[in-house]
């Protein structure tokens, strides 16, 4: 089986091709192909994300790297018979220029083998998320090929059992920290798909802390790795940090997080100190990575503690951090009977791997005239213990 997968939920245009076979020990693929643009640069002037941008741009993209990867593959064939119906006309309807671009690249070719077409519909920005969404309805309408609607998020677990030729699977219950620039989450899962969230933040996300932190010491978004690479140099050089910064709801009984707080000290520490030099930037930025890590960490040693989870799963983009990433193991450590997961290096920030992964483990195809992109998409809230 083969599954052309498409990922626009935030700044990413990101597509790809993954071939599939069942063996007698797991289900094995390959990696066809991938494409992806990130949009950054382009955001870095606003600080974050602006999303009738991310939208503009997705829109003008997204087509030509789909073009580009099945003609790289050969897979495109002269087919008279393909043309855009008013149908298709309907669904792009807010978007001209994608249509256009369809027209262009896609009218009268076929693509062979490709059984099924996947789609990030939610959680994300809605206008960015739409464009993959309408892509793939028209795609679908186009070529009569079914669709399968996947969650970013738990494209995200998924993320973390990537490896060369085939996907782990997971000792269950798994415990999942999913931390990206829009969601910080604590997600259980008592066998595969029945994911409940039991900890969420409260206000900003881990890696928009990370984002509005770097903004405040002058550092390009995504800020991330900029604020990483600062705290790396920092903790080589043995530098003290020039204040101590709050580690927001360790003292409360719940899995929830918050980074608001935190942003705001570091804004306040910023005004009263406007001169700070590089090595007390440095400073600070490891204090803001210790802080966020800890708080990550600590919270997800109280879930393990109240769930006794086999297998514990960190994804998102802010899971490409390294010293999260070493916090992780050296906590996971301390559990002989649980297995750490982090997301796959190469697939830790969006991407579409994910999403083909995602789409055929779970293989419920969806109608593409009520498809529809969900902003808000989440898993079923579960009780705090
Ligand atoms: O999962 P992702 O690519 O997109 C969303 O779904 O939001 O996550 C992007 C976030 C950004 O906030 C970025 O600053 C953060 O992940 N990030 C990192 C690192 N790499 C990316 N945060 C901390 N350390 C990193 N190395
Ligand atoms: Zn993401």
């Amino acid at each position: 089986m083969r599954i052309l997968a498409i990922e626009t939920s935030c700044d990413e245009t990101a597509v790809a091709l993954l071939a599939f076979t069942e063996k007698s020990d797991a289900t094995h693929y390959r990696i066809l192909a991938e494409k992806l643009y990130s949009q950054s640069d382009l955001h870095s002037a606003y600080g974050g994300v602006y999303p009738s941008l991310a939208k503009r741009e997705h829109q003008k993209i997204l087509p030509i790297l789909t073009k580009e990867l099945l003609a790289e593959q050969s897979l495109l064939q002269k087919d008279p018979s393909v043309q855009i119906t008013n149908t298709i006309e309907h669904v792009c309807v807010r978007g001209p220029a994608m249509l256009a671009a369809i027209k262009h690249h896609f009218s009268e070719t076929r693509p062979t083998t490709i059984d099924a077409l996947a789609v990030t519909h939610g959680p994300g920005l809605a206008p960015a998320l739409w464009v993959g969404v309408n892509f793939v309805r028209v795609l679908s309408l186009l070529w009569d090929i079914p669709i399968i609607a996947v969650n970013h998020m738990e494209g995200h677990i998924v993320s973390a059992l990537i490896t060369d030729t085939a996907l782990i699977t997971p000792r269950y219950p798994i415990l999942a920290l999913l931390v990206s620039g829009g969601h910080t989450e604590l997600v259980l899962a008592q066998q595969p798909g029945s994911y409940q969230k039991i900890g969420q933040t409260l206000d900003d996300a881990a890696g928009e802390a990370f984002d509005k932190i770097a903004r405040l010491l002058g550092l390009p978004y995504p800020g991330g790795p900029a604020v990483a690479r600062l705290a790396k140099w920092a903790r080589e050089q043995h530098l003290t940090a020039p204040v101590t910064l709050p580690r927001p709801m360790l003292r409360d009984n719940t899995l929830d997080f918050s980074y608001a707080g935190l942003k705001t000290a570091v804004r306040v520490f910023c005004e009263k100190h406007p001169n700070l030099t590089d090595s007390e930037k440095a400073a600070l930025a490891m204090e803001c990575e210790d802080a966020i890590v800890e708080t990550l960490l600590k919270k997800t040693q109280r879930a393990l503690e109240q769930h006794h989870p086999h297998s514990i799963i960190v994804g998102g983009g802010v899971s490409a951090n390294n010293h999260l990433r070493e916090a992780f193991r050296a906590l996971v450590a301390q559990y002989p009977n649980t297995t750490l997961h982090l997301a796959h290096r190469a697939h830790a920030t969006d991407n579409a791997v994910m999403i083909a992964l995602t789409a055929y483990s779970n293989r419920t195809t969806v109608d593409s005239e009520t498809l529809a992109a969900d902003a808000n998409l989440s898993f079923p809230c579960g009780a705090h213990e």
